[in-house]
């Protein structure tokens, strides 16, 4: 495990590390965070290095994921805390690029994804997958890695960068790794560190009910009934507005009713002023 990870702030040198681990054989695996780490994601710099030789992470805070209202200039950020994390979860490199290395004065070209961008998310964040995958686009050009992890918390976002990348042929293999969760159940995320102690008592209501949902499902229950239920559990517990809470198809991201094959119970919704998002996997009996 090496005692400090590389810092690249410039894309010449980062390239030129890469060129040299890939020459030398080494399977090179990148995870894409925007910082603030926490557990779940050394939990995914642990699974590159389990898988690959070389683990590289991007820190970058992308601003053109994010809507007017939201949350990019709070957005936490520190920078040496993350370094010291990635050096003792045993990281290889960490790519730093700024604002303007990634969209320079002329950047003009964003991607725009399809059907999987559409509903949940997609309805409350405009634009925002198109940001994420111009950014993830350009990441995986920039460090070429043979396989790339992605938190399956954020799991439309996993099926949208999927998608991208098989229908414009990027020669990356995309991996989704599980939530890391709480004791309590809360999936661990950057943006809990906004909840204050009361909210942070009442978060894990979210887990429970979408656990309680997919069981159901999971038993042959129809979902209409059980979504219904779900938001007002919600709602009594203190979550407002719930901007969804869904049943969807774990591949095609489609609305279901019955989960006749594996399914996603998914759900974003606001305690206080912050917005929690989690899913969790429905499999039938
Ligand atoms: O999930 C995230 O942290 C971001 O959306 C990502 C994938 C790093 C792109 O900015």
């Amino acid at each position: 495990m090496p005692d400090t990870t590389l810092r690249f702030d410039t894309l010449g040198p980062l390239r030129a590390r890469v060129d040299a681990w890939r020459r030398g054989g080494d399977r090179i695996v990148l995870v894409p965070t925007m910082g603030a780490l926490h557990a779940g994601h050394l939990a995914l710099v642990t699974h590159a290095k389990a898988i690959g030789r070389r683990a590289i992470v991007s820190i970058f805070v992308n601003p053109t994921q994010f809507g007017p209202t939201e949350d990019f200039s709070q957005y936490p950020r520190d920078t040496q805390a993350d370094l010291a994390l990635l050096s003792q979860a045993g990281a290889d490199a960490a790519w730093l690029p700024s604002v303007e290395t990634m969209y320079p004065t002329g950047f003009s070209t964003r991607i725009e994804p399809g059907p999987a961008a559409e509903g949940l998310c997609g309805c409350f964040r405009p634009g925002h997958f198109s940001g994420v995958a111009t950014v993830v686009t350009k990441l995986i050009n920039q460090v070429q890695p043979d396989i790339a992890l992605f938190g399956e918390k954020d799991f439309q976002q996993l099926q949208v960068i999927r998608a991208v990348t098989r229908d414009l042929d990027l020669p990356v293999t995309i991996e989704g790794v599980p939530t890391l969760r709480e004791t309590d159940g809360l999936a661990l995320s950057s943006r809990n560190r906004y909840l204050d102690p009361s909210e942070r008592s009442i978060a894990p209501r979210l887990h429970a009910v979408l656990a309680d949902i997919a069981e159901r499902l999971a038993r042959g229950a129809e979902a209409g009934p059980l979504v219904a239920e779900g938001i007002a559990a919600l709602t009594a517990a203190g979550f407002g507005p719930v901007q969804y809470l869904e049943v969807r198809d774990a591949q095609t991201l489609q609305p279901v009713e019955r989960a006749e094959r594996e399914a996603r119970v998914l759900v974003a919704a606001y305690l206080g002023k912050t917005r929690l998002i989690d899913n969790v996997a429905v499999v039938p009996a």
